[in-house]
């Protein structure tokens, strides 16, 4: 397994240097009292690392005495390691913390979880600290997630294909039924618990005819089967379901939530779940939104929708995801008034207050669809009495499909970082998410996944870090991006340091790059309707799904201020509001999201607008150019699988670049009429 299936669990073996610092802490292994298959998790996954990067076969004991031991333990085994740990600290954990604390006179190390879920966390951050080289002498660190559910969504259909997966086929499903391969499940549940996630719902929030049929005892037996895989590794199992699941499994003849019959057929369905799962986790619906069914067909709205499931679910402790992706996704371009992006909030922000406990709106980062660069939603911490989780999408849908490089960390952080004001100034949306601003019941972060079954899990082998580094920023957003960046090289391609920081440079500045050749100053969708790869400026725009850019020969933009525009600036709190409602304070980078302007209007930067496209392509290319010449420079430092396979995606980006630069280029050419000052080729 050449390729990049091990990702950043490799345990790439380690120089003899290396290995002198570090053998005095590497002979044993005392496991905590009670056994359980978490512990069991960590206890394999250590031996596996430590083995491979080390070539030490650890003992293992019950006891802690002597020398050269990593003590894994709960709060039950408190007087193994009396006096040697600070029980103040020991108070501090929640249920998935831990802490981690160097004994230097024995050369030991103690992780101590409050349960078995820390002590797998714990063990997966010293896995990651003997990768990265780092310091074992003087270890005292407390770790607490800072948000509850840090969750995956795969996009994956029972025929075996993923909407908008870009590596390959499901991991699950193949011809309509599971697949065999239940190794490949627990590799991706280790890939995905040494990020820091805990939850993963594993079918499409479209859910078709079959994928219906997922609880019901046909598919049961399977799902159970899968929630085992991830129970060992600290993860709940959800599935998404169909609303209308009453009518096409149950045969009734209304989903209506308020219907007596359909909350019993719910009630009894979600008993027999969890008499399958115990701890299922509950259910992923996308309801009345791209056609799929929903409580509006029958007059009812949101919160009578999810209440209704939440009823069933509640006794179980199960909850209800609910997204907020709703909008007409079927504008008239004459229409000037409807505006997809004020959807989610007009639909949802009247109905605060009247969701039940264990619901939680799913909301995505911005209001429209996961552009390169749009505004945030302004729905964060516009519900201060609704559970809220934030959704990503890990999956390059409009960034590059897994063939361009396009890290997203630095876009998250920026999401995460943004003051909503919702409680005055220093109301991050982070803050929001993580529910230390509001008491919410569950909240969090979820995201599309962006993996298959290619054998390096993400097409591109560099897509990787995306996956790796959503883990890490969800449970902990205070990282940094360079933090995070440099973990995972050093993990995936070892710790040579031209390797690190060329790897590192190039993944950091790569969403900017993207955006240089794709999408100047917030303006999204000038992708291909349906599959979204590649430039055609006009497609949504003189479509039926439209409209997005209204760029015609006298300017481009959309106007949504609140003066002359459709009012979507006006759902920020005030800060921002007046921030984006007037076109000079409104960012550059999103001057095209909220103001429609002439192409010769000023921006902060001093450049007029048409002449920061003519050379944001023009340098989104050469930046396409360095990224490929820079990898190419690392040949023999990195496999040779790996290096050929990401080498022809740069190959292929450098081409695609130019045909964006090119079109998008041409296409404003001649509709504004104004000439590149620089007098480069357009065609
Ligand atoms: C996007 C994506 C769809 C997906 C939808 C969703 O529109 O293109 O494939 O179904 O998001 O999030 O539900």
């Amino acid at each position: 397994k050449e390729n990049g299936y091990e990702s950043w669990l490799a345990y790439l073996p380690k120089s003899e240097v290396t290995k002198s610092n570090y053998k005095p802490f590497l002979k044993n292994i005392v496991l905590p009292k009670k056994d359980s298959v978490v512990v069991n998790s960590s206890k394999e996954e250590l031996l596996r690392g430590i083995s491979s990067m080390f070539q030490v076969e650890l003992t293992i004991s019950t006891v802690f005495e002597g020398t050269s031991n990593i003590v894994l333990a709960t709060a039950d085994d408190l007087e193994q390691v009396d006096g040697l740990i600070d029980t103040d600290k020991v108070a501090q954990l929640n249920s998935e913390g831990y802490l981690m604390k160097s004994v230097p006179e024995s050369d030991s190390i103690i992780i101590l979880g409050k349960t078995d879920k820390g002590i797998l966390y714990g063990t997966f951050h010293l896995l990651r600290l003997l990768q990265t080289e780092s310091s074992l002498q003087n270890i005292d660190i407390v770790e607490n997630p800072r948000n509850q559910i840090r969750m995956l969504n795969e996009w994956d259909n029972m025929d075996g294909s993923v909407e908008r997966g870009y590596s390959g086929n499901s991991l699950f499903f193949e011809d309509n039924r599971f697949v065999r391969d239940w190794d490949r499940i627990k590799d991706y549940a280790r890939m995905l618990s040494s990020s820091g996630l805990n939850a993963v719902a594993f079918n499409n929030v479209n859910v078709h005819e079959v994928e219906s049929k997922l609880i019901t005892p046909e598919f049961l037996p399977d799902v159970a089967k899968v929630a085992d895989i991830f129970r060992a590794y600290g993860i709940k199992t959800y599935l998404s379901i169909n609303y209308a699941s009453p009518i096409e499994l149950g045969g009734l003849d209304t989903a209506d939530p308020l219907d007596e019959n359909v909350r019993n057929w719910w009630k009894e369905k979600v008993k027999e779940i969890y008499e399958y799962i115990p701890d299922f986790g509950g259910v992923v619906v996308k309801a009345d939104s791209e056609h799929r069914p929903g409580p509006f067909t029958y007059g009812r709205n949101h919160a009578d929708g999810s209440n209704m499931l939440a009823e069933a679910f509640e006794p179980f402790g199960g909850i209800v995801f609910w997204r907020c992706f709703v909008y007409n996704c079927l504008q008239d371009w004459r229409d000037r008034s409807t505006d997809r992006a004020r959807a989610a909030y007009d639909h949802f922000k009247p109905l605060d207050g009247e969701f039940n406990d264990n619901v939680v709106l799913q909301i995505k980062n911005g209001p429209m669809d996961f552009q390169v660069r749009e505004g945030v939603s302004p729905l964060f911490g516009a519900m201060p009495k609704t559970n809220q989780v934030l959704e990503f999408q890990v999956a390059q849908e409009y960034t590059g499909q897994q063939r361009h490089l396009c890290y997203l960390i630095p876009q998250w952080k920026e999401i995460l970082d943004f003051d909503t004001y919702a409680q005055g100034e220093g109301t991050p949306i982070k803050s929001v998410v993580d529910g230390s601003k509001f008491p919410y019941t569950y909240c969090g972060i979820t995201a599309v996944s962006n993996s298959g079954n290619d054998e390096n899990w993400t097409g591109h082998t560099l897509a990787q870090a995306n996956l790796y580094g959503y883990g890490r920023l969800t449970w902990n957003p205070e990282l940094s991006s360079e933090e995070i960046t440099d973990e995972w090289v050093k993990m995936t391609f070892g710790t040579d340091p031209v390797v690190v920081k060329e790897v590192s440079e190039m993944l950091l500045g790569s969403w900017r790059t993207y955006e240089n050749y794709t999408s100047p100053l917030g303006v999204g969708w000038m992708v291909n309707p349906n599959h979204h790869y590649g430039p055609n400026v006009d497609g949504y725009e003189y479509d039926r799904w439209g409209t997005y850019h209204f760029a015609d020969w006298k300017g481009i933009g959309v106007d949504r201020t609140v003066a002359t525009g459709t009012g979507y600036a006006g759902q920020y709190f005030p800060e921002n509001a007046e921030m984006y409602e007037n076109v000079d304070t409104c960012p550059d980078e999103l001057l095209l999201f909220f103001h429609h302007v002439p192409y010769t209007h000023k921006l902060k930067s001093g450049k007029t607008v048409i002449q920061h496209i003519y050379d944001t392509h023009f340098e989104g290319v050469e930046e396409a150019e360095e990224l490929k010449s820079r990898w190419s420079s690392l040949e023999g430092k990195i496999p040779p699988m790996i290096f050929q396979g990401v080498l022809e995606r740069f190959e292929h980006q450098v081409e695609h670049s130019k045909e964006w630069r090119d079109i998008i280029n041409t296409y404003f050419y001649r509709k504004s009429g104004i000439a590149d000052e620089k007098n480069r080729k357009i065609y």
